[in-house]
């Protein structure tokens, strides 16, 4: 079979690299790919949400199965897009139809649906610029810490949380203004909930689902959890509080009303569900819904993943989940995301990087943002290389990751050296 994968990060790079170990595998093909994907398979120069161009790639290159990897195209509709044309039908697209993707695209239709379906999130509401004086109102019936998100997407940067009420005001008025674009014309305000987050995911053909390890990430810039938030500074997977009692309610109460939701709503969703989650007290509420895999929780969860990826992909499209098993290694995997200096505001790209030649085979290197440049693999984003380890536990595989981290180089490399800080 010929695969394509459309993104660029570490998310694509661990599942290219999942995909490319399987029998079933023919060509691989990564668009627009990075200098990490490049040795796996054929990064390919195109444009995930340019539909158009993705559609004559897929005919040209006999393309059999279109894994979508970040939640553009999939918000775009690119699901939607390849399945409307006939000479597609036998394409097998991973991921969900353009209003399954609202669960990530919308804020508010994501919360309509959890309230609907008795999915346990923080109280809320959402507003329109001409509901100000509703939205203060609701302000002022919360209590502090404020939490305001835009409805539409605004790569991960759409969500603030304040202590005190007067900015809060300032910054929702600031956001009808147009301070995340039309992402922020409609602003959903709810309850700030106190406890430890974690992120878990499924594969779902839209009647069954196969549940993938948990993980835990660390978005903050700064050690201790602190300063801006960022793509994401690494993960840890599986996440010791995420026992069988937590993840026997997290099934019941979140993963499988969501299903019934969705096919109660008869929408059309083969692919990846990312449950963002709150354990407050021993109890899971969902902070967000995404609609792929997460990054970098994809680099740690991945490799835990024992079974073929490629079947259970087919299976996904051709709605025979449920027929599968999927075979996970109980040890843990624990992921360091090396960034580039200033990241995640502004920083410089192009940096040479020098990695090793022996890399230890309990550690493998996802790239992030890299590209090759005159014959050298230089830096290409915030988020350069993810270094992921495997260990009998979390500190061992923290040890090898991070040894890895301090003999991998590019100028002002930074890291945080703190990950898994809060799960001992
Ligand atoms: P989101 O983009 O929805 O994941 O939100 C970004 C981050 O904001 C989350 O990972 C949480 O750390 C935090 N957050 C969002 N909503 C809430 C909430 N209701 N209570 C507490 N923290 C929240
Ligand atoms: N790591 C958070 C995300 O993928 O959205």
């Amino acid at each position: 079979m010929n695969i394509l994968v459309l993104g660029s990060g570490g998310r694509e790079h661990a599942l290219a690299w999942k995909i490319a170990q399987s029998d079933l595998t023919e060509k691989l093909y990564v668009a627009p790919g990075n200098a990490g994907t490049s040795q796996l398979g054929e990064n390919v120069a195109l444009d995930p949400e340019d539909f158009p161009a993705v559609e004559s790639f897929i005919l040209s290159h006999d393309i059999h199965m279109l894994v979508v990897g970040p939640e553009v195209p999939l918000v775009k509709g690119i699901y939607d897009y390849f399945r409307s044309q006939y000479r597609f039908s036998n394409l097998f697209i991973i991921g969900p139809s353009r209003e399954g993707a609202m669960l990530e695209g919308s804020k508010a239709f994501a919360k309509d649906f959890m309230q609907e379906n008795d999915i346990p999130t923080a109280r809320y509401q959402s507003f329109t610029s001409k509901e100000f004086n509703k939205a203060k109102q609701f302000l002022k019936e919360l209590s502090p810490p404020y939490v305001l998100k835009a409805d539409g997407l605004a790569a991960g940067k759409g969500v603030l949380i304040m202590e005190e009420y007067d900015q809060a005001l300032s910054t929702l008025k600031e956001m009808f203004h147009g301070k995340f674009g039309d992402a922020g014309k409609k602003v959903v305000i709810e309850e700030h909930l106190k406890g430890i987050e974690c992120s878990v995911f499924v594969l779902t053909d839209g009647d069954s689902y196969m549940l993938f390890p948990e993980a835990k990430d660390y978005k903050r810039v700064g050690e201790g959890d602190t300063g801006l938030n960022t793509g994401g500074m690494g993960a840890v997977s599986p996440v010791p509080f995420a026992d069988e009692t937590f993840m026997n309610k997290v099934v019941e109460r979140i993963i499988e009303p969501t299903i019934n939701g969705l096919q109660e709503r008869k929408i059309i969703y083969r692919g990846f569900i990312y449950f963002g989650l709150m354990n407050v007290n021993g109890d899971p509420y969902v902070i967000e819904y995404n609609v792929r895999m997460g990054d970098p929780e994809a680099e740690a969860v991945i490799p835990r993943l024992y079974s073929d990826i490629v079947p259970l992909f087919l299976a996904t499209a051709t709605k025979n989940l449920a027929q599968q098993d999927m075979q996970i290694i109980p040890d843990t995997v624990a992921t360091v995301m090396l960034v580039s200096g200033g990241y995640p505001g502004s920083y410089e790209k192009g940096k040479k990087i020098t990695i090793p030649d022996e890399i230890p085979e309990t550690s493998v290197i996802f790239h992030a943002g890299t590209k090759v440049q005159d014959g050298d693999i230089v830096t290409n984003g915030g988020r350069v290389l993810a270094i992921s380890s495997v260990g009998k536990d979390m500190k061992e595989a923290l040890a090898r990751s991070y040894a890895l981290a301090e003999k991998i180089d590019f100028e002002k490399k930074y890291f945080r050296k703190d990950i898994g800080f809060d799960l001992t």
